[in-house]
């Protein structure tokens, strides 16, 4: 079954790749497809990116059901486009679906429908090195009713967003501050879904750092503010002599699909890799003995963005700047080389549009 395409009457003007920034701009299109009790997924179609009419009692205005994704695609060698790890993403969305009592989106439709929605925008994809363009699937519940349960009609949206270099002009080392008090998630709760929910949880800490100067938070276990969970919207790993360590997945934190591809690519390079709990405690030893060589987080946007600063209550870890043989930017050189058909794909990790 074709997805059927209404094509916009007014496309808008491409920006310059070297204004691109990210999450500024959007395509002509987006893909839709809805949900109700009865029918489930129907009306799959692309059509022009336009504002939506909402009722005004929609139940993610009042009790917020919604979730989202982020992946991108990229411009392959060959010149074609190519979608990196789009199943993982939508296995993700539709556990977080689950968790919010959501229907599970079928990864199929909806990839058949960004795939769509990709041919249709495909001259919107970038030339210059580091840009992509960023897939946003979101998904929310529209039925007009007031009271607390599951809503009975959902909307999946998937916008388009041409996206530039994460980091012009090389990258810069992050200056991250520790929260000590609030929490972004608990045991229990629904830490590891793309719930928009989590987001905001995040914001009141995140603007407090900004206003200090530093870049994002890093969150810390909500139960004793002691191990490491996941800074902003990244996974955080750490080098402690030769061993890579990450927070294991214990339901607190995104699984996130960068940070997959990261272990998947130590593990191939015979570096000694560990998902388990590590705390703020751990690290300030390790920094003390000279351990801690490298501490990074790796998430869709930047693939892996080094960290230089590590602060909280007066105390401070600085690492020095990673050099080229660093494994962060050994990592970050493997992933843009996939992505961009310079290495070969042995994990299948490309997807074709
Ligand atoms: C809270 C959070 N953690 C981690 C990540 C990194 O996940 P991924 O590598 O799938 O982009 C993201 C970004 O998607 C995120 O929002």
């Amino acid at each position: 079954m074709g997805i059927p395409v209404e094509r916009t009457r007014s496309p808008k003007p491409h920006p310059a790749d070297a204004d691109l920034g990210f999450g500024r701009h959007f395509t002509d299109h987006l893909f839709r497809i809805d949900w109700s009790e009865g029918k489930g997924w129907h009306a799959p179609r692309v059509e022009p990116y336009r504002p939506l009419s909402i009722d005004p009692a929609a139940s993610v205005l009042h009790y917020g059901q919604a979730i989202f994704e982020g992946l991108k695609a990229f411009r392959h060698r060959d010149g074609g486009m190519r979608l990196f790890r789009p199943e993982a993403n939508l296995a993700r969305l539709a556990a977080s679906a689950r968790r919010l009592s959501m229907p599970a989106p079928e990864p199929g439709i909806v990839l058949e429908g960004i795939r769509a929605l990709l041919r249709t925008d495909a001259g919107w994809l970038p030339e210059s090195p580091g840009t992509a363009l960023y897939v946003r699937p979101v998904m929310f519940a529209t039925e007009a009713f007031l009271g607390v349960r599951p809503s009975k009609t959902y909307t999946l949206l998937v916008i388009v967003s041409p996206v530039g270099a994460y980091f012009s002009g090389g990258a810069h080392a992050l200056r991250i501050w520790v929260e000590r008090a609030r929490a972004r998630a608990a045991q229990g709760g629904i830490g590891a879904s793309k719930a928009a929910a989590n987001y905001v949880a995040s914001l009141l800490a995140g603007e407090e750092a900004k206003a200090h100067g530093y870049d994002q938070v890093l969150w810390l276990d909500a139960a004793r503010h002691a191990d490491l969970e996941e800074i902003g919207t990244m996974n955080v790993f750490a080098k402690l002599g030769a061993t890579v360590v990450t927070p294991a997945l214990e339901g607190t934190i995104l699984a996130g699909i960068t940070r997959d591809c990261v272990i998947t690519l130590l593990r191939d390079w015979n570096v000694p890799v560990e998902e388990r709990r590590v705390s703020l405690a751990e690290l300030e030893r390790a920094h003390a003995a000279g351990a801690l060589e490298e501490l990074f987080g790796t998430g869709t946007a930047a693939v892996v963005a080094p960290i230089g600063e590590l602060a909280w209550d007066g105390r401070q870890l600085v690492l020095p700047a990673p050099g080229p043989q660093s494994v962060g930017e050994r990592l970050r050189a493997a992933v843009h080389a996939v992505q961009r058909g310079e290495a070969p794909d042995p994990h299948g990790w490309l997807e074709p549009v």
